[in-house]
């Protein structure tokens, strides 16, 4: 006698929950509990009954009546409850913490803008390079100690890891014909770590080559350059020195920013030095296949990071903090 009942009762409670639509809710409150529902349905054979059955019968069908309606409720105050958490369109949104260019890149793409205005073309050559295009055709013999000044890193194979982007100029002469104006930017590796050297660093190298030029084109080139990337107000000077790959060959120095130029405790009396520079030697333009008694050429090669950290206003103490990638340092910049 009480078993469909019960059947009812749990059907309809098992379809209650987990259901959170209310329309379906409203559908199962007709279907047990309606006039013609389930429940009223099994109340019919209460007539059958006898008297003591009726009153067993009558409890049962009431808790049938109110553990569905329990239920029904429950149910619906919990879909109220994630109704009154919903999203609201209004609030302004949480943004993601934006990165920037980091300083090596905005330096980089700003010498080659800078030099690809006049004419020059950007070009990267390998990182990884025999003896001969880092030494060797750069008129360094085997025995030239400025092979053990370069620190150099030997990889497997008689291979080097670039210790300057000269070897670029090689790469470059035996690649294309003169008129050259190339500047070569890439990575270049040494053995150091100071406060003013990193192991893995950049050099930007021009390399141009035409008939007639002289000293006054590399000077006129470095000045160009100087005024477009530290400010109208910089000088540049050479001063004499000597590497193997150029002749005659300077070191080029520029105004310091913190004294102008008078001499303080940031810089040489006034002067701050850049990197290298030159006339191509005749036995490079020969080593490169380039007809040295029509051409000349000039070229000069310095370090990314230095040069960006001499540009008016960048104060990095540390040259191996431009390497850091905190989102927080880089913003600074
Ligand atoms: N390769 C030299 C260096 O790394 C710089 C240089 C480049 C000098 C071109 C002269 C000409 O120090």
């Amino acid at each position: 006698m009480l078993d469909s009942l019960h059947r009812a009762r749990t059907e309809a409670i098992s379809k209650i929950l987990g259901n959170s639509d209310k329309n379906s809710l409203e559908q199962i409150r007709i279907e047990y509990l309606g006039r013609n529902g389930r429940i009223n349905q099994e109340a019919k054979i209460i007539t059958s009954l006898t008297k003591d059955e009726k009153v067993e019968f009558g409890r049962a069908l009431n808790e049938a009546k109110r553990a569905i309606e329990g239920a029904l409720d429950e149910a619906l105050s919990e879909r109220e409850a994630v109704e009154q958490q919903s999203f609201d369109p209004t609030i302004p949104g949480i943004l993601p913490p934006v990165g920037s260019t980091h300083l090596i890149s905005q330096a980089i793409e700003e010498i080659s803008s800078i030099f690809t205005q006049i004419g020059f073309t950007r070009r990267r050559y390998p990182e990884i390079e025999t003896d001969w295009y880092a030494f060797e055709g750069l008129n360094m013999p085997k025995d030239h100690p400025a092979r053990d000044e370069q620190e150099t890193f030997f990889v497997e194979g008689g291979l080097v890891l670039t210790p300057h982007t000269s070897s670029g100029q090689l790469r470059e002469m035996l690649s294309s014909k003169p008129p050259i104006r190339m500047i070569n930017i890439g990575k270049t590796y040494r053995r150091q770590s100071d406060l003013t050297h990193i192991p893995m660093f950049h050099q930007f190298e021009g390399l141009v080559i035409d008939e007639g030029l002289s000293i006054s084109n590399l000077l006129g080139t470095l000045d160009y350059f100087a005024k477009n990337f530290f400010g109208e107000k910089r000088e540049i000077r050479l001063r004499p020195y000597n590497f193997r790959f150029t002749e005659p060959s300077f070191e080029v120095d520029i105004s310091c920013d913190v004294c102008g130029g008078v001499g303080c405790k940031f810089c040489k009396q006034g002067w701050l030095e850049l990197g290298g520079a030159g006339m191509v030697h005749p036995n490079v333009l020969k080593a490169g296949g380039v007809d040295h008694k029509k051409y000349r050429g000039f070229a000069f090669g310095w370090g990314v990071e230095r040069t960006y950290m001499m540009k008016s206003g960048i104060k990095l103490g540390d040259i191996r903090t431009i390497l850091s990638t905190d989102i927080r340092h880089l913003s600074q910049f």
